[in-house]
């Protein structure tokens, strides 16, 4: 076959992903598709805020010549603009438009952002567990990834960043809140990532970025305000979306906010915006980028999410599932009650219940569970939680 021998390993090394889908099919077929429980994928349940739909409505009608032409590839200036002021707003740093780039979602951010500082062979840092796609992106824009991994509570084990972090290291990504954990990070995990990447970037000589993939970040469900990076390390990088924060994961829409204290800000934002033109993306979707730059604030109902996650957080931990307590995304990852993850999601399956593997973020001996599902769905799933944890048990 005709297709890149790389692409072909990379296709092998995610087959799990295929193979659970195709299950999961298989399984519909079989039993109806009302008798399945789903919780595999981090498909936005909610729909968009009505905001969205009434600013749509408005653009519509307001269509005039040239709307729908390219544009400068890092967007329209007036959208970046507004984005900047709600961005400044919330996180306290005096972004301008310049600062921002739209883009086509959170992946379309993060791998521009990689094409625009990775050479051949350099490393991109990754805190276990980790969301898969981000070794497939490292390796498209040249890159390598390196695993580090977390402590107990899933926040980095800064021990292992440093050890992790090699002269050849140009990114450590972040992701908070995470998938496939669900946690926060508090502002000392950050402090200490970006105080771990200043002493390498000492040691080697190098200049590292801290990159923050954050498209889960209004989907908190604790007050606490959340810590952003910009002040911790100079440069720092945000990729993000609307794909779940205001239910748009169809849309493709989403920005790059690079720090605007980065001595090298000018010079990273011509490359990010070569990168993006020249991977092919061009520019984010005009369409999009108009209807979601006056609702900046709008997002889904996030207590619905929140429901979802007391729920099945609490009833598989009174089964007796230990998980660390998510505050924010849509996802639980609890340790698998056998040692074989893989084993475990097999015996899941047998009660109709799907979830993903742990090996497939980089840690096996856990599983995720994706809350982001009909309510007859967790209802469902908890069914064949309890009976495959008493089959364990029994
Ligand atoms: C951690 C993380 N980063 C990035 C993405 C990609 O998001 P987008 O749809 O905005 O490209 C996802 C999507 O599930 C994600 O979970």
């Amino acid at each position: 076959m005709a297709i890149s021998r790389k692409v072909r390993e990379q296709m092998n090394s995610s087959s799990w992903i295929r193979r659970m889908f195709e299950q999961g099919i298989e399984l519909r077929k079989i039993h109806g598709p009302e008798n399945v429980f789903d919780l595999s994928l981090g498909n936005p349940l909610l729909e968009p805020p009505a905001e969205f739909k009434a600013e749509l409505t408005r653009i519509i009608a307001e269509v005039s010549a040239g709307t729908h032409r390219y544009m400068p590839n890092g967007g329209f200036p007036d959208v970046r603009a507004k984005v900047a002021e709600v961005l400044a707003e919330e996180s306290g740093v005096a972004f301008t438009g310049a600062e921002i780039i739209m883009t086509v979602g959170a992946a379309g951010a993060i791998n521009t952002i990689l094409r625009s500082i990775l050479d051949q062979g350099d490393e991109v840092v990754l805190i276990a567990p980790y969301f898969a796609e981000y070794v497939f992106y490292a390796e498209h824009q040249t890159g390598v990834s390196k695993i580090a991994t977390c402590d107990e509570n899933w926040l980095p084990n800064i021990k292992s960043l440093k050890a992790t972090i090699g002269p050849k290291t140009r990114a450590v990504i972040i992701n908070s809140p995470n998938n496939p954990t669900g946690v926060v990070y508090p502002k000392s995990s950050i402090r200490a990532v970006a105080a771990a990447i200043q002493r390498a970037e000492q040691k080697y000589g190098t200049e590292i970025y801290l990159v923050s993939d954050e498209p889960y970040r209004k989907l908190i469900y604790s007050d606490a305000p959340y810590p952003f990076i910009y002040e911790h390390h100079p440069r720092s990088i945000v990729a993000t979306s609307h794909s779940k924060d205001m239910g748009l994961a169809g849309e493709r829409i989403g920005y790059i906010a690079v720090n605007p204290r980065d001595p090298g800000k000018t010079d990273l934002l011509d490359a990010l915006n070569f990168s993006l033109r020249t991977l092919g993306f061009v520019n984010a979707p005009a369409l999009m980028q108009r209807a979601v730059a006056g609702i900046q604030r709008a997002t889904v109902d996030i207590d619905i999410y929140r429901k979802k996650r007391d729920r099945l957080y609490g009833t598989l931990t009174k089964i007796g599932y230990e998980c660390v307590r998510p505050d924010g995304a849509f996802y639980l990852f609890p340790k698998s009650p056998i040692p074989d993850d893989i084993e475990f999601v097999a015996l899941l399956q047998k009660e109709l219940v799907l979830v993903v593997p742990g090996v497939g973020f980089g840690t096996s001996g856990f599983f995720r569970a994706s809350y982001s599902v009909d309510d007859w769905v967790i209802e469902g799933a908890i069914e064949g939680f309890k009976k495959a944890f008493d089959q364990i048990n029994s």
